[in-house]
């Protein structure tokens, strides 16, 4: 099943709770919450505060991608918030299998995030660990760039993976998701869509997100 989950990093900050309704409408199965700390990435965006009042705001899950530096000391902080789904960047943690414990002890979906330049191998000893894996298909810091194409290999390769060792996980896929780019990451097998500048840049976000849906499943049907 193909879920979209618009990303608010490309919403109007000031109107929150209207453009997670408005997405809604449109069709969002999750709201992704993209959280940065100026340190592992070079943007800062919000944090657990924020989260409580989109939590107040929304009845769909909330998805904290965590750009941050030393995730596992503010996993309590973000799921206390009100974060259903949280994930860490594996090129954060050195303690990644304690954090994902960690953020499971806490009643969320846990997630792993892999950078454009990690390879998918360094997720082989927790794969059978974690809910979700995200494939980062930008650097991550900043809205609406340009679609890297070597996060197709990825998308597929996770889920030979899954095939192979009879796993649950399912595949997300952030960064540069587009009219242009859904048909050939739902083909390659990305389950969870993030989209951030094609649901909030420009125009109505309801009729965006409608769209990039539709799209989405033709291409899962034309897979099928
Ligand atoms: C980038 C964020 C993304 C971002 C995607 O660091 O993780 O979630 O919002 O934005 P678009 O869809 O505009 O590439
Ligand atoms: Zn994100």
């Amino acid at each position: 099943m193909i879920e979209l989950a618009p990303s608010i990093l490309s919403a109007d900050f000031s109107r929150l709770a209207d453009q997670m309704q408005v997405a809604a409408e449109g069709g969002a199965a999750v709201i992704h919450v993209d959280v940065m700390d100026g340190h592992f990435v070079p943007n800062i965006t919000l944090g657990p505060p924020v989260v409580k009042s989109l939590r107040r705001a929304t009845k769909l899950p909330l998805d904290c991608h965590l750009m941050i530096e030393n995730p596992g000391e503010y996993i309590p902080a973000f799921a206390d918030a009100g974060a259903d789904w949280i994930s860490v960047h594996q090129e954060v943690d050195r303690h990644l299998d304690r954090t994902l414990h960690l953020i499971k002890d806490h009643d969320c979906l846990a997630g792993v995030v892999i950078n454009p330049a990690t390879p998918v191998e360094m997720l082989t000893d927790v794969l059978d660990i974690i809910d979700y894996v995200l494939v980062m298909s930008v650097n991550p810091g900043f809205g609406a760039q340009k679609f890297i194409p070597a996060a197709l290999h990825k998308i597929r390769r996770l889920a030979e993976l899954r095939a192979k060792r009879g796993l649950q996980y399912r595949i997300e896929i952030d960064g540069g998701i587009s009219l242009e780019t859904v048909g050939d990451v739902v083909r390659a097998g990305a389950e969870i869509l993030v989209a951030g500048n094609a649901v909030f840049g420009k125009g109505d976000p309801k009729s965006n997100a409608q769209n990039l849906l539709k799209a989405a499943n033709e291409a899962a049907m034309i897979k099928v």
